[in-house]
């Protein structure tokens, strides 16, 4: 059931001065997201009939995060607060009776808090809920003051806060549940009395407070939920957090992880029963991996989709890649963009692939830069095999058959074609197409000649003696005869 009185506002026009960033706050990331983002999809499933984000600083880059998600900003500018923010609101809000207002920088809030939040304010029929929390360190956020069991008097910044109130481990998470036509008129008599002349939605809960209206607190199940990200360290414990979620989550759903402390997961990414995740690997973007996967300690997957059993051996990167079941990489591979290796290939220790299929079972097992290529079933690809996709102007495509055999150390240089069930001979530099079933040799004709070597030697060690006989002092110590024996031997 879509709430018809229901809307979402999220304030998201502030810098972050904190951060020390040239990047807007919301704008940070957080698992894999930007806060903004965390946030607006933890609103999404309330089916509200309105989103209203509050925009501001680099209002241009943050009204592009907003506008894929359909809901609508609106510019505060000048910022003079939480406040004002939502006056600034008010009128893209509409008709509705209630709001969710959250700040754009507490990411961690999860959809069914929200759920509870509305719930507990419809059924206490309050002028407003606000989610607090009970946390161990409140510095930093504004303090609840209760005044009985049920109800709040004010919610106090803690720039405000006297001596005996910094104690209050009940803090305001700036999340609040609003019936629409209270808020207004209690905003309205807001003063903008503090350092930063802002007008605070905070002081709007302590008007309500005093009008008798009902103010109530709804503590948070999770404190962790409400944290903010004000500084750098915040980031970090926020993304610490929802990596822990994210891994847990892949964990439940029957992958193992090893030091699960060390291993990096996104939000999108899925993984299948039975796989193993080694320490020390990232999993980033929309990486899907089937069923039994592994993937070894090092490992970077970036937009990877792996079909079932498949092998990441120690140290590969993979980015935008698909490898059909049973395929097998690495250690130290590298696949840079495009590549559907299908079912059963292999690609073992330093080898490069870029834009390139490749066919069932087909291999290339060392030491390869294989760009632009399309390369069919059973094929083999030696050590030491080069494409040479790049002319220095343009990229060209290199096509191989099926049941091909290229040698080690072959250059083919693109556009070329090599046929079905060709041979291409080790070191040759291939500049045309090899017709199936042929083979391609391109190298020098090796002649032998006999003798050669030892004659070069004697001549080497001749000359080296004439060049030494100058230094003979050298010898000094030795008689003259072990010198002459030494010669002697050499001489053999
Ligand atoms: C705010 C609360 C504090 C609470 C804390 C929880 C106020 C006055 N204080 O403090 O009680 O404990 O959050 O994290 O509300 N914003 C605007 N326009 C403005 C000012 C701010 O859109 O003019 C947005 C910011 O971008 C941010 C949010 O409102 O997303 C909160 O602002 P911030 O400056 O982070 O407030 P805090 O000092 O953290
Ligand atoms: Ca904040």
């Amino acid at each position: 059931m879509a709430p018809k009185d229901l809307a979402i506002v999220v304030l998201a026009a502030g810098k972050g001065t904190r951060l020390k960033s040239n990047l807007a706050k919301v704008l940070h990331q957080a698992g894999g997201r930007t806060l903004l983002e965390q946030v607006l999809r933890a609103c999404a499933p309330l089916g509200a009939k309105k989103t209203v984000v509050v925009i501001g600083h680099q209002a241009e880059q943050v009204k592009a995060v907003v506008d894929p998600t359909g809901a609508s900003t609106v510019l505060q500018f000048p910022q003079h607060g939480t406040g004002h923010a939502m006056q600034v609101a008010r009128r893209a809000i509409g008709g509705a009776k209630i709001a969710v207002v959250l700040p754009g920088d507490a990411p961690l809030i999860r959809t069914e808090t929200l759920k509870a939040l509305v719930a507990a304010h419809r059924a206490g029929n309050a002028a407003v809920t606000i989610l607090s929390a009970v946390v161990n360190d409140p510095s930093g956020y504004g303090r609840i003051l209760r005044k009985s069991e049920t109800q709040v008097g004010a919610i106090v910044e803690e720039s405000q806060l006297a001596p005996e109130q910094r104690e209050i481990n009940e803090i305001n998470s700036s999340i609040y549940c609003f019936t629409l036509d209270k808020l207004w008129p209690a905003l309205a008599q807001v003063k903008p009395n503090n350092k930063h002349k802002e007008i605070y939605l905070t002081d709007a809960v302590g008007v309500l407070a005093a009008k008798g209206e009902t103010v109530l607190a709804q503590i948070a199940p999770d404190s962790r939920e409400v944290l903010g990200c004000n500084t750098r360290v915040d980031l970090a414990e926020v993304d610490g957090i929802f990596r822990e979620w994210k891994r847990n989550e892949l964990m439940a759903g029957g992958v193992s992880i090893q030091l699960p402390q060390t291993v990096v997961v996104d939000a999108d990414v899925t993984a299948g029963e039975d796989s193993l995740v080694e320490a020390n690997v990232q999993l980033l973007g929309k990486t899907k991996m089937g069923a039994r996967c592994i993937v070894r300690t090092g490992s970077v997957l970036k937009d990877a989709v792996l079909g079932d059993d498949v092998i990441v051996e120690q140290h590969c990167v993979v980015a935008n890649s698909r490898l059909d079941e049973r395929v097998t990489i690495g250690p130290f591979a590298r696949l840079r963009n495009e590549n559907h290796l299908k079912a059963g290939v292999h690609i073992g220790n330093f080898v490069e692939l870029k834009k390139t299929t490749m066919g069932e079972g087909t291999k290339a097992g060392h030491l390869a830069y294989l760009g632009d290529s399309k390369i069919g079933t059973k094929t083999n690809i030696g050590a030491g095999t080069i494409t040479c996709n790049y002319d220095g102007f343009h990229k060209h495509p290199t096509t191989i058959g099926d049941r091909v055999f290229i040698g080690t150390d072959s250059a083919l240089v693109a556009p070329v074609k090599i046929g079905d069930g060709a041979y291409v001979a080790a070191g040759s530099t291939i500049t045309e197409n090899v017709p199936a079933d042929a083979l391609g040799i391109a190298r020098g004709r090796q002649t032998n000649k006999p003798g050669w070597a030892s004659k070069k030697r004697r001549e080497l060690a001749a000359a080296n003696n004439n060049a030494k006989k100058p230094a003979k002092r050298r010898g000094a110590g030795k008689t003259r005869n072990s010198v002459r024996k030494s010669k002697k031997k050499s001489r053999r």
